[in-house]
């Protein structure tokens, strides 16, 4: 049996109900989570707002960054557990589950660097004047986690939150709370303060509707779906709350006629297939010159007929999706293409090892996808690349902007001046030249345009928004 995590202790939800957790590569239950309710977030709020105004407030910055650093290594140490914690409940190849598991140690890393080397500016004014900023934080912040990168999004939003001095109410996906409740003890281990780090499981129309709700949350950062995207901003706007929202995308793969296809292909395939392409920013689309259409084709084809999908331990090309729901959405997002007789080039193989009750789905690759179609406009947030072909770059930009996402783009051409020239024409947040993805490093900053939402989260940009500026004017004459 789980537990919320409150001020450093495990607590029961007041609603005394449980949901299952489920491991996807079965679909069988093995563990129990709270149910949380609207109580049990006051009651997380409550906590937070106690440490944010007590010890937390009064915590130097590079004390502040000590702990982030020791939280850091603590995850070093159980990467092994919190591996095993995510193979099982979502379903990760364990490749995949430690790649995340080292990145969220990275990210604690990282923030425990920069919590005392985010400051203001002196600014010149009138005479008789100092004037100067400081940065702030927000106070207790929210954070509302999804179940695809749970480690690796708790990882970016919440250590750049408390390395900018807030403390956090975190409500994770419900299909993917063990590993973050882990972590959650291993940083009381670190010696966090009671309430700086507080996690409450539940579903989003309960815990999480009532935590975007509270009036003691002052600032929410949400990844997710853009329909919940939406709900969470309207509750926001009620009380004037800042958000940052990263809602997903339909990343463009574009392929010139000059690329490297050796070097594009393994790339061009693991953009979709990772994480069963259950991937904000996974490379949905690939949009390829007309000249090696049918060539790069061919090659794509041969390729995702080798991918193996199987459960979680045999750490194959590619594990289950994350529960029964998401497959269906798969499904449904194939039998569409199938009626609009768009042709399927090749599908990867579900191993016999493979229970019937886990939620498998082959990758698969389908050609000439119409850009109006759903597949070319929607997440699948599954294993499916949808191929298209264009003709010139003109014809490249507006095929990769006409979507209402901007979230990532890939770039595959050994013409220099066209990489500048694509690079500043196609609309995302994040560009990738001859790369996808650029190994995800914590580093950089990371957000979308358009319906991908706003506000970036990751690198050091991070923190201007997990902070909230303030200008102090002193007339000394
Ligand atoms: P979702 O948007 O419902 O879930 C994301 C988080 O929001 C979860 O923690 C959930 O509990 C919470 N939530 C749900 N309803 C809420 C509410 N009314 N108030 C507050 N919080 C709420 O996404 P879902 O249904 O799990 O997945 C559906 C689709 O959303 C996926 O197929 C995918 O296309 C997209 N998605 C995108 C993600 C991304 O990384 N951008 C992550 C997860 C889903
Ligand atoms: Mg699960």
């Amino acid at each position: 049996m789980q537990f919320h995590f409150i001020a450093n202790e495990a607590v029961a939800s007041t609603s005394a109900r449980t949901l299952p957790v489920i491991d996807p590569s079965d679909g069988q239950p093995f563990d129990e989570l709270q149910r949380g309710n609207a109580a049990d977030i006051d009651a997380a709020v409550r906590a937070a707002r106690r440490c944010f105004e007590g010890a937390w407030h009064r915590l130097g910055a590079a004390e502040r960054g000590r702990l982030l650093y020791r939280l850091s290594q603590k995850i070093a140490e159980h990467v092994d557990e919190l591996t095993l914690l995510e193979q099982r409940d979502c379903g990760k190849p364990v490749s995949q589950a430690r790649a995340d598991a080292l990145a969220l140690a990275r990210y604690f890393e990282f923030y425990a660097g920069a919590c005392d080397k985010l400051h203001g500016e002196t600014i010149p004014y009138q005479d008789g004047y100092s004037v100067f900023t400081w940065r702030e934080p927000h106070g207790v912040t929210g954070h509302i986690i999804p179940w695809n990168y749970p480690m690796q999004i708790f990882g970016r939003s919440v250590g750049g939150a408390l390395a900018a001095g807030n403390a956090c109410v975190v409500k994770p996906a419900e299909d993917a709370c063990l590993s973050l409740l882990r972590v959650a003890q291993l940083a009381a281990e670190a010696g966090f303060p009671a309430g700086a780090i507080n996690i409450v499981t539940g579903y989003g129309h309960e815990a999480g509707d009532a935590l975007a709700r509270h009036a003691g949350i002052d600032h929410i950062s949400f990844t997710g779906s853009p329909r919940i995207g939406t709900l969470i901003q309207q509750l926001a706007a009620e009380r004037h709350c800042p958000v940052t929202l990263e809602l997903g995308g339909k990343s463009p793969q574009i392929v010139f006629g000059d690329a490297d296809l050796g070097a594009a292909l393994p790339v061009l395939v693991n953009a979709i297939v990772q994480n069963a392409g259950q991937t904000c920013s996974a490379g949905s689309r690939v949009l390829i010159q007309r000249d090696i259409y049918e060539l790069l084709l061919e090659r794509l084809g041969h390729a995702f007929e080798a991918l193996r999908v199987g459960p979680a331990a045999m750490d194959l090309d590619v594990g289950p999706l994350i529960r029964q729901t998401q497959q269906q959405r798969v499904w449904d997002f194939l039998s569409d293409a199938q009626h609009a007789g768009i042709p399927m080039v090749a599908q990867g193989v579900v191993v016999d090892e493979a229970p019937e009750s886990g939620f498998y789905q082959a990758p698969t690759l389908l050609r000439d996808v119409p850009p109006g179609h759903r597949l070319a406009q929607e997440e699948v947030f599954g294993p499916v690349l949808a191929a298209m072909p264009f003709g010139d770059e003109d014809d490249a930009v507006a095929l990769a902007n006409a979507t209402p996402f901007g979230l990532a783009a890939g770039i595959w051409t050994t013409d220099g001046a066209r990489q500048f020239r694509m690079a500043r024409r196609v609309r995302a947040g994040q560009v990738f030249i001859n790369n996808y993805g650029a190994g995800g490093g914590v580093e950089l900053p990371f957000g979308g345009m358009k319906s991908s939402g706003y506000g970036r989260e990751k690198g050091f940009e991070a923190l201007y928004g997990f902070t909230t500026l303030k200008t102090v004017a002193v007339r000394h004459g």
